[in-house]
């Protein structure tokens, strides 16, 4: 029901506002079309976006600029050359936007640059691929075959990246995929939930931020997910991996900081209702020792309060694998690993420093 006061204003205003749209109001209202690199350069008077189908060749690069609250749309699939420019190839940026992608595909031709050596030697690669610096919602879109990493967030409002595949299956051939992280994440106040991500590297790797969830995602033929790596500087806190399901992986879950990092860390992260299987080298691995697993640890960053907690996170890894391995030089606290189990391979190495990790079966 109306007061009367708010229809008394809905009277005296109604045929002002009729008879004189503000331009900037009217300018707003209008629905724009992507259909070209050109196209994508000034959006900041469409509140509604459509992108169609286009290509974006050798040397280009797309960023899109959104007006606040816009709504964006896909009707086709944007596809990129091979390129000698250097990556982001495309960038999202904008304050509390609504894009749906209606399950169209943004195509990197990875197969193009793939040579088995990522970003470490080889034929140069872009990357990322695509880089996602705003607020709001991002859904329902795919990104094929990333050339190497596929998508970067930065942002620090709340973002929700929602059915999203990450399909670089195709790298998987001759293992010519490589570093091909799913979701690259320095960000805070981040969902990322039900997406699918086959590549060759971290399913999501989250290098600094807070206030994180990673849920009901399916990762499969990579690096599981991890936290970090965790340079000098850089902290994480408060992240939930909750029913998750990783596949055919190197590793299940990691949290891995530099050995060589002066100051940072990593604090308050719960796992919840994981399902990890068919995992080759080490099931769950907290280290220091980054880039390697289980060595010399840092001790210049603090690992603590790491919890597996509320449903059970199951891991299952292959013969010859590693379980569990820890490799602290500095953590803390009291860890409650309640809710982990994980089953085959061999037991890895437990050295919690001064945390002390109670319950599961490991
Ligand atoms: C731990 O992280 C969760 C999720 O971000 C948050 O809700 C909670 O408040 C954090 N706890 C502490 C002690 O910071």
């Amino acid at each position: 029901m109306f007061s009367k006061s708010a229809l008394l204003t809905a009277i005296l205003i109604a045929p002002l506002a009729l008879a004189m749209p503000s331009p900037t109001e009217t300018a707003k209202r209008s629905t724009c079309t992507v259909d070209s690199v050109s196209s994508a350069s000034d959006l900041s008077d469409c509140s509604d976006v459509v992108i169609s189908s286009f290509t974006v060749d050798d040397g280009d690069t797309v960023t899109m600029s959104f007006a606040e609250g816009a709504t964006v749309t896909m009707t086709g699939e944007v596809t990129f050359a091979s390129t000698t420019a250097s990556g982001p190839l495309i960038t999202f940026e904008g304050t509390s936007i609504s894009f749906n992608g209606g399950g169209n595909t943004f195509n990197g031709n990875g197969a193009d640059y793939w040579d088995g050596e990522g970003t470490d030697g080889g034929k140069a690669k872009p990357h990322p691929f695509m880089k996602i610096e705003a607020s709001g919602s991002f859904e329902n879109f795919i990104v094929l075959n990333t050339p190497a990493q596929a998508i970067s967030v930065n942002n620090n409002d709340p973002l929700t990246i929602k059915d999203v595949t990450v399909n670089n299956l195709a790298g998987n051939t001759d293992s010519l995929g490589a570093n091909t992280d799913g979701f690259d994440v320095s960000a805070s106040d981040l969902t990322i939930t039900s997406c699918v991500v086959e590549n060759q590297d971290d399913c999501i790797a989250i290098n600094s931020g807070s206030n994180i969830v990673f849920s009901n995602n399916q990762c499969s033929y990579g690096h599981g997910m991890s936290i970090g790596s965790i340079s000098s500087g850089k902290t994480v806190s408060g992240v939930v991996f909750s029913d998750n399901t990783v596949t055919s992986s190197m590793y299940g879950t990691r949290i891995k900081v530099d050995s060589d990092a002066t100051s940072g860390g990593v604090s308050n992260v719960t796992w919840s209702g994981n399902t990890m299987s068919g995992i080759t080298y080490y099931g769950v691995l907290i280290t220091q020792s980054y880039p390697d697993n289980d060595g010399t640890p840092g001790t210049d960053t603090t690992i603590s309060d790491i919890n597996f907690i509320g449903s059970p996170t199951d891991v299952s890894v292959e013969s010859g694998a590693y379980r569990v391995t820890v490799d602290c030089g500095n953590c803390d606290g009291t860890w409650d690993w309640s809710e982990l189990t994980a089953t085959g391979g061999d037991a890895g190495t437990i050295d919690s420093e001064d945390a002390t990790i109670e319950g599961g079966s490991y």
